[in-house]
């Protein structure tokens, strides 16, 4: 028998108009990895930041190492051994590794004994020794803005090593990740709980609990529902307890009729702030009720492809026709009322004004037009509300005041789906999604996908891009793969197999 690390004891956390967890008792034992689902909404994060001190339970109380919490904040979180990795990374761009990890620390530390920032060569060598005990391969000279989102989560783990941190939360850590860089992050995971640590993993991705995971504990509209052990469970019957129906995961694409070309993009080339060619001499077409998927390892070039086409980019040579106009130069806006709707990547950047309400931001693309404003340019709240409710639930947007949420306040994954219903409901001849998935339960991403369809059964042409192999294959008609900027294929979706798709991702050409 395990010692319990950590006791959540008939916890409850209430906001205005939402309980977001709900009387929660649970034990987590000391070296296991705990992983904890739910749906979109259902309280993982609430509950991981009163662990985290960023939150004090309403009723209830959470005991540490047999300490009952009395002080809930992150510095007392820190003393008591608890750190965490957030979804948004909190580093500072042109400080280095070590300056960033130092940075977090208090003044004095104790067991060390100096003062961070004047002894960096001392810290940049624990920092190294940490690195290579878990294999993490970073320098910690290195400045921020210079490594990818990988290294960066590496610097938040080490962040909570220098710490000393011996429960280590995870919030979705994976979502961010390509598929080669969370079998790397699951290793560590690994090795961390090998070496002792306790670990709590927030994710969607059910195989990667049943990969890594000792139990689960399946969270519900704020009620634990459940704690399982993983290695009897499925990935079926956890899928179903936090969704709470049977959810099945593989579309019923129907037969699709194409029209008239959309979209036509021709010998696009497109170049960073670097000046290196991102996008090289790609050319392809979507018609009307065709879902086009562009497959392949993160970073190859489609975010630019897509930033091109909606106008945040320049592109340095080629042409972008929409229904037989030429947007190439327009600016973007005007793009949008041409008729481009975009689910963007970044969601937090482009996507929402996270401090105002959700009626604003659902409106946010046409609240200058009837009826949300009169002719005269007044605007027309009532209008917004109506209109907010619809998508609310035609989208199943969940929060704690509907339409009067702040968006900030609503969880990561019901903010995308926030996106996804303003953008659809633009009803414009091209779509673009970005990673429209991510971060979402396995129930809206099932209902996302549906609705990908109807759109397409309404003759949208839609450019469909994704890491998500599962997520093409279920989707597409024809599919175009990037490597190093250039399309290397593209091809109607029944004429290519998941191993050919894998293959040129990793930039097999077909004459090779
Ligand atoms: N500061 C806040 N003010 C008001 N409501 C909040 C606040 N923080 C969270 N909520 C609400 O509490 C509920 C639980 O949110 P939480 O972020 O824990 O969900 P989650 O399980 O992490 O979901 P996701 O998988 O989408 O990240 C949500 O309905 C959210 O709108
Ligand atoms: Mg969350």
């Amino acid at each position: 028998m395990k010692d319990t690390i950590i006791s959540i004891k008939n916890v409850t956390k209430r906001f205005p108009g939402i309980t977001a967890n709900d009387d929660i008792s649970l034990d987590i034992q000391q070296g296991e990895i705990f992983a904890l689902l739910g749906e979109n909404g259902a309280g993982k994060s609430v509950l991981m930041s009163m662990l985290f001190g960023l939150y004090e339970p309403d009723e209830g109380d959470i005991w540490i190492k047999g300490q009952r919490v009395k002080e809930y904040s992150p510095r007392q979180a820190a003393r008591m051994g608890v750190g965490m990795v957030h979804q948004h990374f909190k580093l500072v761009e042109n400080y280095t590794i070590a300056q960033n990890i130092v940075l977090g620390m208090e003044p004095i530390t104790k067991g060390l004994g100096f003062l961070p920032l004047v002894n960096i060569s001392e810290s940049e060598k624990t920092i190294e020794d940490f690195s290579k005990r878990y294999q993490l391969n970073v320098n910690p000279r290195d400045r921020i803005e210079h490594v990818n989102v990988a290294t960066r989560q590496k610097v938040e783990i080490l962040k909570m090593l220098y710490k000393e941190a011996d429960i280590l939360i995870f919030d979705e850590p994976t979502a961010i990740l390509t598929p080669q860089e969370i079998q790397y992050l699951l290793g560590i995971i690994r090795e961390l709980r090998e070496n002792g640590k306790t670990i709590i993993l927030v994710s969607h991705k059910l195989e990667e609990i049943k990969e890594v995971a000792d139990r689960c504990g399946i969270l519900n509209r704020g009620r634990l529902v459940d704690v399982k052990e993983v290695a009897t469970t499925s990935t079926r019957e956890m899928a179903n307890l936090m969704v709470g129906r049977e959810v099945m995961l593989d579309v019923n694409k129907p037969t699709p009729t194409f029209g008239k070309v959309i979209l036509e993009v021709e010998n696009l080339h497109v170049k960073n702030q670097d000046q290196i060619t991102m996008v090289k001499d790609v050319s392809f077409t979507i018609r009307s009720g065709e879902i086009f998927a562009i497959a392949g390892v993160s970073g190859n070039g489609q975010t630019e492809i897509a930033e091109a086409i909606t106008g945040l980019k320049k592109t340095a040579s080629g042409t972008v026709r929409l229904n037989q106009v030429d947007i190439t130069d327009l600016p973007v806006r005007q793009r949008n009322l041409e008729g481009i709707a975009y689910i963007p990547e970044d969601r937090q950047t482009y996507g929402l004004i996270l401090d105002d309400p959700v009626a604003d931001n659902l409106v946010l693309k046409q609240y200058f037009q009837e009826p949300f404003s009169s002719p005269g340019g007044r605007l027309n709240p009532e209008a917004f509300h109506h209109y907010a409710e619809r998508l609310i639930t035609t989208y199943d947007i969940r929060s704690n005041k509907g339409a009067n949420s702040i968006t900030r306040s609503l969880s990561g994954g019901n903010q995308q789906k926030m996106i996804i219903a303003r953008e659809i409901e633009q009803d414009t001849p091209l779509i673009i999604f970005v990673q429209p998935t991510r971060g979402l339960d396995v129930g809206a991403i099932e209902n996302t996908w549906q609705q990908i369809l109807q759109e397409q059964q309404k003759g949208k042409a839609i450019l469909l891009i994704s890491l998500e192999l599962d997520e093409i294959m279920a989707l597409a008609d024809t599919i175009g793969v990037i490597y190093n900027g250039e399309l290397l294929t593209v091809e109607a979706a029944s004429q290519l197999t998941a191993m050919e798709i894998g293959a040129y991702m990793m930039g097999v050409k077909e004459d090779e």
